[in-house]
């Protein structure tokens, strides 16, 4: 049951301030996050710093990242009057409800994460619990403001049904069928899951050490065109339609991204540049490219000159959506029968 009836349209969406903010996580969720803010919901958008921390972050730069990613939200479109832009450690309420949630979502649950296979490797046993956890925090984020609505990437489709299975457990286990809403995961567009500009078959990561795999939005006009310019791609001219983009990765991933920056359909970008080379096409989306996300890391730096502002924007987003959560905290703790008598 999604009780949109008497849940309000809320969206809730989180990106991890751990560096280099990319192409991928653009195209993938901060150019949606910017529509759903021009749409009929509330919206809260969140630096998960907590997530963060699940792996090792220099504290100095930490910091640092934490404002860079507030910068790199508002340069991208985020306003802060019509959105709550806040960090999510300033708001306390998320790891409380986490926790309740640990004590919800089962350990056979988090086996089945993918992520974190992906992410601890042959490692498991070095990683940490928080690591281990990351789904139930992420679940308390979204569901501590009874949010409708998650724009996410692909790769985040996993912990979005886990957040609505702990939803439903924890509805059905107190009683309270409703309280907690079954969130919506909005995973839309030509470009959810960006690849890496050096090999198809791998997602545009953060932590891939090749920087020329990924277009960061802080890169320079020249640096975007070089990347675009060295990216991979086969010898064959572009197909005609997106059919013949099945067992061509690079090609796939460079029309996707042509694609989701210019706002045209797959075909209608495969109607124009059908039978072309990438000799052709190239240049075309490197200026394409250029003109879409150089400006942003212009706005960045401007931003960036004024941190003490940064720190007011997210210290007031905090105040916010602490409002907006406290209230569903204490109904959470009453349903649970946590004695609170203040
Ligand atoms: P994070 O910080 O890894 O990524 C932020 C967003 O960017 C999307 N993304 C991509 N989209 C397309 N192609 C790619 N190559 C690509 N790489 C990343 C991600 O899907 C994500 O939407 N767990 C989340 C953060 C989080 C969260 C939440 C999200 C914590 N709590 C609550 C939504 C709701 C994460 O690690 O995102």
């Amino acid at each position: 049951m999604n009780d949109a009836g008497t849940h309000t349209r809320r969206v809730f969406s989180g990106v991890q301030p751990s560096g280099n903010l990319h192409l991928g996580n653009y195209l993938g969720a901060v150019k949606r996050f910017v529509e759903m803010q021009e749409e009929d919901f509330d919206t809260l958008y969140c630096m998960v710093d907590l997530h963060a921390i699940t792996v090792w972050q220099d504290p100095e730069e930490l910091t640092n990242a934490t404002r860079e990613l507030a910068a790199a939200f508002m340069a991208c479109g985020l306003d802060p009057k019509k959105s709550i832009l806040f960090n999510q450690s300033q708001v306390p309420t998320h790891a409380e409800l986490g926790w309740i949630f640990n004590c919800v979502g089962r350990v056979g649950w988090l086996n089945r994460m993918t992520q974190f296979k992906d992410k601890a490797g042959k490692n498991a046993e070095k990683m940490s619990v928080g690591l281990y956890s990351y789904p139930t925090l992420m679940a308390a984020d979204i569901l501590v403001y009874h949010a409708t609505h998650v724009p996410v990437g692909e790769d985040q489709k996993q912990h979005l049904e886990l957040t609505r299975d702990i939803a439903m457990k924890f509805n059905n286990d107190f009683k309270c069928p409703g309280f907690f809403p079954e969130t919506e995961p909005i995973i839309e567009g030509a470009a959810t899951r960006v690849m890496s500009l050096r090999d198809g078959s791998k997602k545009m990561s953060k932590s891939d050490p090749s920087d020329l795999s990924r277009i960061n939005l802080i890169d320079s006009a020249e640096d975007i065109a070089k990347k675009i310019r060295k990216a991979k791609t086969d010898p064959e001219p572009l197909p005609e339609s997106a059919d013949g983009l099945a067992e061509r990765p690079e090609a796939k991933n460079l029309v996707g991204i042509y694609s989701a920056l210019s706002g045209q359909s797959v075909d209608a970008v495969l109607g124009e540049w059908g039978g072309k080379q990438f000799g052709e096409f190239k240049p075309a989306l490197a200026d394409l490219s250029v003109e879409m996300v150089a400006p942003i890391a212009v706005e960045m730096n401007r931003l960036l000159a004024d941190p003490a502002e940064i720190d007011r924007i997210l210290g007031d987003g905090a105040n916010r959506a602490a409002e907006i959560a406290e209230p569903i905290l204490a109904e959470t703790y009453k349903h649970v029968g946590l004695l609170r008598s203040r």
